[in-house]
């Protein structure tokens, strides 16, 4: 009944600790550390080595420790369990708080004010909207989307959702699939991008999409968050929508190479907030409490909570 803990490109140390501290009756291991594939019933795992969790046939679920199982997917060579992700109230708010960030500073005109500071300029803005005329709209309606579409609601933005499926959110025009997109891009000021990675939303944020986005809005022109993963958007297409004044500005929190290449010139393009895929940490205390909870409720003959649809890929 051991746990393997396959990570890779955080420090593990935490993890290992977490998870004896709360699963104090079974083994936890590395890789790395002598074992038998036979005892492994459970892998908790963030980057692992691809092709390296087949040989554990024993595995009885296969837990994703950050909300996003793009990483784990992609692995065609796993064994046959159920993949767990994490739905957790302290990733969740932590995401909220950035894209809340992201969305006020566009809308309060961050940006100029710090410029105007620099130059030492008491230039004022008489020309504010209010955020009721701001129209923000949030790919993906689920755990994170739904929360982030609370709290700009109660901050009085002009709030719309898109999703694969059809959803119902009171008070909010919702829009879905293909045939939805281009009705909610035309009616959003500030995009925020909240999807998964799947084989259809991979390059999603490019130029053809930005071309859709509302010109005629409060703002002067649309703006792009990103927060899902960085395989959704294609960088050449942001610099290029940014230089033509298609984009006004893009807050990244993800990116297609990470860590983000010292030459990309995203870093350096004024129109641009880079943050390094940190908007929301994975917090081990609470995640390994998570997948305790979920290892012991299995084994006293529940369900699994929060299994991905491998068909979807989320
Ligand atoms: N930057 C970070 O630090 C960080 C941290 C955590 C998570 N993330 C990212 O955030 C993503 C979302 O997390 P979550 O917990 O909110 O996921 P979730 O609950 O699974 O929700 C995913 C949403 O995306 C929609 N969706 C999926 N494919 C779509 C498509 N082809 N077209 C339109 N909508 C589509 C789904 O539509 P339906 O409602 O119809 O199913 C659903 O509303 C994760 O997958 C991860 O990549 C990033």
């Amino acid at each position: 009944m051991s746990v393997l803990l396959a990570i890779r490109s955080w420090d593990n140390a935490p993890w290992i600790e977490r998870f004896r501290r709360v699963l104090p009756d079974r083994r936890v291991l590395t890789p790395d550390e002598p074992h038998s594939v036979d005892e492994i019933r459970y892998i908790a795992c963030w980057r692992h080595v691809p092709g390296s969790l087949a040989r554990y046939s024993a595995t009885r679920a296969l837990f994703s420790l950050g909300a996003g199982v793009d990483h784990l997917i992609s692995d065609r060579d796993l064994p046959a369990a159920p993949i767990v992700r994490v739905v957790d109230t302290d990733l969740t708010e932590r995401m909220t708080e950035w894209i809340v960030l992201q969305v006020l500073a566009f809308h309060r005109r961050a940006r100029a004010y710090r410029e105007r500071q620099a130059a030492r300029r008491w230039e004022d803005d008489r020309d504010q909207p209010a955020a009721r005329e701001v129209r923000v709209g949030v790919m993906g309606l689920g755990v994170l989307g739904g929360d982030a579409i609370d709290k700009l609601k109660a901050l009085r933005f002009d709030v719309a959702g898109w999703s694969r499926t059809p959803r119902d959110i009171a008070g909010v025009p919702t829009f879905a699939g293909e045939a939805g997109l281009a009705a909610f891009l035309a009616r959003t000021d500030i995009l925020v991008s909240l999807l998964p990675l799947t084989d259809t939303t991979r390059g999603i944020l490019n130029a053809r999409l930005f071309g859709m986005l509302a010109q005629d809005g409060r703002l002067g022109g649309p703006f792009l968050v990103n927060a899902g993963r960085g395989g959704l958007q294609v960088e050449k297409d942001i610099l290029a929508a940014l230089d033509s004044g298609m984009l006004q500005g893009a807050a990244l929190d993800v990116f297609e190479a990470e860590p983000l290449p010292a030459d990309s010139p995203l870093w350096v393009h004024p129109a641009v907030v880079v943050t390094p895929h940190n908007s929301a940490i994975s917090d081990p205390d609470t995640i390994a409490g998570y997948i305790a909870t979920q290892i012991r409720a299995l084994e006293s003959g529940a369900r699994l909570r929060n299994i991905i649809d491998v068909a979807t890929g989320y």
